[in-house]
């Protein structure tokens, strides 16, 4: 293939270990740009990209801390393979950014629409094509019971009032409808790093509105109407402080193994009853009750 010729469209290879239902690498590599790299030699461009893209990786890392990529992978995970999304399911995602989760949902035959505070985030999530208002999560512009599931993915600890979240949650779920939403373990380093920096560069979509952990916000939910479903467990590493002064001390790809061999020596599944205290992030489900169950349901 000529080099300087246009890529062809990138299909994505299959992830490692996906049809062994086992953890995946994330980010799957487009076998078109491995094709690129060197027509002449045929088995070095893929060690060639390898290389590349691992090095590229660990300075993104290395320049961008707050954003490790091995934290990122199993977190993905769990929310677009433990969590079972079906086809056609109407999701809402609460601060949905640009919009990269609604585009992997989407594929998945999802129906999902977005909001978020930031005007500039929604003008790129429609710019790829979603259904995406500007709104905050606790006055979501949508009628009571439209949505069978609300994602709220690595945005919960931005609202500064929980309780009316939760609320505006309920009402614009149907009857057992689903709260998708994920999670730091506050007292991780990461989670320290995080809202130090936060903290540092309090914007006007970005200042921590609250500190609640996992366990306070199902408690939360159980109580205003909700039942606690599966929780995911994401990353066993948080016992090893691995970063100090602010930068990678350990590759993503060593803390990657290091997680796999913890929870492989540990025998601890991802999905469980109780959030883990060793891991560093979650994800969890919680199950809006009909109302005729429920006699804290919220009826507002
Ligand atoms: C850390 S980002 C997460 C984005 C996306 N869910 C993800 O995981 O990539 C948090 C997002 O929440 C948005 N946000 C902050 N406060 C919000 C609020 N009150 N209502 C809706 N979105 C909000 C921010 O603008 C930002 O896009």
């Amino acid at each position: 293939m000529d080099s300087r010729a246009p890529l062809p469209d990138a299909k994505l290879a299959a992830p490692r270990g996906a049809d062994r239902g086992e953890f995946v690498d994330f980010l799957p590599v487009p076998t078109a740009d491995i094709d690129s790299v060197s027509p002449t030699v045929p088995f070095m461009p893929t060690l060639y990209h390898r290389v590349v893209d691992r090095a590229t990786w660990e300075w993104r890392e290395f320049r961008n801390p707050s954003r490790p990529s091995f934290v990122q992978e199993e977190l993905d995970h769990a929310l677009l393979h433990e969590v079972a999304w079906s086809p056609g399911e109407r999701v809402l995602d609460v601060g949905c950014a640009d919009g990269r989760y609604m585009s992997l949902l989407r594929d998945r035959g999802v129906c999902v629409r977005g909001v978020d505070r930031s005007a500039s985030a929604v003008a790129r999530a429609r710019a790829g094509g979603h259904e995406a208002l500007v709104a905050s999560g606790d006055n979501l512009p949508f009628d009571r019971g439209t949505f069978d599931t609300v994602l709220c993915h690595r945005t919960l600890y931005l609202f500064t009032d929980p309780q009316a979240v939760i609320s505006e949650f309920h009402r614009v779920l149907v009857e057992g409808g689903r709260v998708v939403f994920s999670g730091s373990n506050c007292a991780s380093p990461y989670a320290r790093v995080q809202a130090q920096a936060l903290a540092n560069s309090a914007g006007e979509n970005w200042a921590i509105g609250n500190r609640w952990s996992i366990g306070e916000w199902c408690r939360a939910f159980a109580v205003r109407g909700f039942r606690v479903g599966d929780i995911y467990s994401c990353n066993l590493v948080w016992p090893l402080v691995y970063r100090v002064c602010d930068q990678w001390l350990i590759p993503n790809e060593w803390m990657r193994r290091y997680n796999r061999f913890v929870r492989r020596v540990t025998r601890t599944p991802i999905r469980g009853a109780r959030p883990l205290g060793a891991a560093m992030d979650y994800v969890a489900e919680v199950i809006k009750k009909p109302a005729a169950h429920d006699r804290n349901a919220i009826t507002s």
